[in-house]
């Protein structure tokens, strides 16, 4: 099969390209090769066809679809600074754009996965005892501030127990996590109408494998990781108590393949449905990386980050998909690779004086 792969020399793209690639695919890249990721241009599998290109540009898409019968749309623009309008840019009009060259030109794409994220949910599903099943709005700064960092019943304002969420509600918290729903209901919408089977991919926080130390604005493992290596304490946003559903690369890159085909069509998380702390993250590494120390919480906080986010991936498990490394071998295996990365940067300071001074990072006083 032809298979195009958008965002192909990125962390979960690559890895993707691999494993289509030892299958007998013949693997196409589009791809910018857009910074802080890409500190060079990245060794591609063997037999892999990179067209350097961006998703915004109508030409790039029409010299990477050549030949290709289906798209893993992987391509996007993820932050927590202030950069709205790209976000919209590069994820739903970048979407668009392959939309109208779908239906525009006579391609011979006939399926489309999206690789989207958890962020669609915002706060996501939880359980109050008095009112039952709820979806909170997304924390208010004003509790933030406070260092009240869980949310509460919409109903009664009492507190709530986190549940894991399905496919059903959307209620993006963050501007990227609108984007990335904008793209998705974009691609839902036209593809089928044209005979395009679609589907999309939500992804919890993927981990592991050689996720870039350059990029240190988002992923707790590789940021934790990289401060350890260069001997600086790990710093936890809140109270490090917040739930996050960590998945191996590895098993992404599984249900990448599995949507290539025979996937039947429609929405997925991809997930480990399981809920770790993030200081149980942090103390999982430093126990692998044998050091010693305690986390900080100095009591800083990302505005539009939920509170606990873990999926239900009872869908996926249902089509054969299992996730099969825990959390302490993706660990593992991240801290084994970046001890062996040459120019080990505090890429993080940038980053953090960056995050700080925009206000996408605060301290809750
Ligand atoms: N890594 C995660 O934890 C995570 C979680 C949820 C969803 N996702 C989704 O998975 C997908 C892949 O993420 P990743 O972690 O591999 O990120 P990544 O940054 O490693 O890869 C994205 C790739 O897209 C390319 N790119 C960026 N802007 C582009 C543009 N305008 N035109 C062409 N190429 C462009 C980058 O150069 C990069 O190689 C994204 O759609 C992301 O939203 C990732």
């Amino acid at each position: 099969m032809k298979v195009l792969i958008s965002g192909g020399a990125g962390f979960i793209g690559s890895l993707t390209a691999l494993r289509l690639s030892e299958q007998g695919h013949e693997v196409t890249v589009l791809d910018n090769l857009a910074p802080p990721g890409h500190a060079a241009v990245p060794e591609l599998p063997a037999g892999v066809r990179l067209v350097q290109g961006d998703v915004r540009n109508r030409d790039d898409w029409v010299a990477a679809l050549e030949g290709a019968e289906v798209i893993l749309h992987l391509a996007d623009h993820h932050d927590y600074l202030p950069a709205f309008s790209k976000l919209f840019q590069v994820n739903a009009v970048g979407t668009a754009l392959l939309c109208e060259l779908l239906v525009d030109r006579k391609t011979l794409v006939r399926r489309l996965v999206v690789g989207s994220s958890l962020a669609v949910y915002g706060e996501g599903r939880y359980r109050c005892p008095q009112d039952g099943e709820v979806f909170p709005e997304p924390r208010p700064a004003e509790a933030l501030d406070r260092g009240a960092w869980e949310p509460l019943c919409p109903r009664c304002a009492g507190p709530l127990a986190p549940l894991t969420t399905d496919e059903t509600a959307t209620r993006p918290s963050s501007v990227y996590g609108l984007s990335k729903l904008a793209q998705e209901e974009i691609a839902c919408l036209v593809g089928p109408r044209h005979g395009i089977e679609t589907i999309v991919l939500r992804y919890g926080v993927v981990q592991g494998g050689s996720q870039p130390f350059q990029n240190a604005y988002y992923g707790a493992l590789r940021i934790f990781a990289l401060r350890l290596a260069l001997d600086r304490p790990i710093v936890l946003f809140e109270d490090g108590n917040q739930l996050r559903d960590f998945v191996d690369v590895d098993d992404v890159a599984r249900a990448n393949v599995l949507a290539i085909g025979p996937l039947a069509p429609g929405v997925y998380n991809v997930a480990s449905g399981r809920a770790n702390a993030v200081s149980e993250l942090a103390r999982i590494l430093l126990r692998v990386a044998e050091r010693d120390g305690t986390p900080e919480t100095p009591g800083l906080y990302r505005l539009g980050d939920p509170r606990h986010v873990i999926a239900d991936v009872t869908r996926l498990k249902a089509a054969g998909w299992e996730p099969k490394q825990n959390l302490e071998g993706t660990v593992r295996d991240y801290w084994q690779w970046l001890r062996e990365q040459p120019n080990l940067d505090s890429y993080f300071e940038g980053a953090d004086h960056l995050m700080e001074r925009t206000g996408t990072v605060r301290v809750a006083r």
